[in-house]
């Protein structure tokens, strides 16, 4: 099978990226990462990127006179690698109409709560305070609305008693690794559409969201 073009947009430490990096190497995931691109320039994640020899791309959104520049920049480089799906992963800016107009559809997004639940920052002390009994994380597909697309997959842990925002992040992390490279794998072997805020897999309307198993498969 012929490999799915990504890229993969980041700001910060990029265990994520890292994750689809490894899940590459061992020949799981069959796919070909185009180019990097990081709004932050000391971004962890652009180490990780050279030392796999991926390309990457800085820009600096504070360089920009208004975010319609920013997102028209953004808009080009990602254009310009032609890929098939761009993975936002710890991507901490929000996605404008100048880049959804050109993706819509193909932009997925890792976020730390079990969506509709906690959308936005600080997810893992809000499902504290909410008393939720699990957290978890989700993959959406991006819209203008933040963390509001259609969730095509997620995965659960509980949280446990004594459990702070540290324990529960540093538990969920390694869980959103498995998470994201297993989506990213659904990708390269199905065709997802969305549309009218539905995600169609294989022509087929998806009505439950997609659980990660413990065999790390989905369904
Ligand atoms: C992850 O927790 C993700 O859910 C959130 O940002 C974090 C990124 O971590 N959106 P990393 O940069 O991939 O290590």
């Amino acid at each position: 099978m012929r490999d799915l073009k990504v890229t993969v947009l980041i700001s910060g430490n990029g265990s994520n990226l890292q994750a689809l990096i490894d899940a590459r190497d061992s020949g799981r995931l069959g796919i070909n990462m185009i180019n990097v691109i990081s709004n932050v320039a000391d971004a962890k994640g652009l180490e990780r990127a050279a030392r796999a020899g991926i390309p990457s791309t800085v820009l600096e959104h504070q360089r920009f006179a208004d975010r319609n520049e920013f997102d028209r920049a953004l808009a080009m480089v990602i254009a310009a690698g032609e890929p098939e799906l761009v993975i936002l992963a710890g991507f901490m800016r929000i996605i404008g109409p100048g880049v959804l107009n050109h993706f819509e559809g193909r932009i997925i997004n890792l976020h730390p709560s079990l969506l509709p639940l906690h959308k936005g920052t600080d997810t893992y002390q809000r499902a504290l305070d909410a008393g939720d009994c699990e957290h978890g994380a989700s993959i959406h597909i991006v819209t203008g609305e933040l963390d509001g697309g259609a969730v095509i997959s997620q995965v659960r842990i509980p949280i446990l008693a004594g459990d702070d925002k540290h324990s529960l992040a540093a538990r969920l992390s390694p869980m959103e690794h498995r998470l994201l490279v297993s989506t990213v794998e659904f990708f390269t072997g199905h065709d997802v559409e969305y549309r009218e805020d539905t995600i169609f897999i294989d022509g087929n309307r998806l009505d439950n969201i997609l659980q990660l198993q413990p065999d790390e498969s989905l369904s």
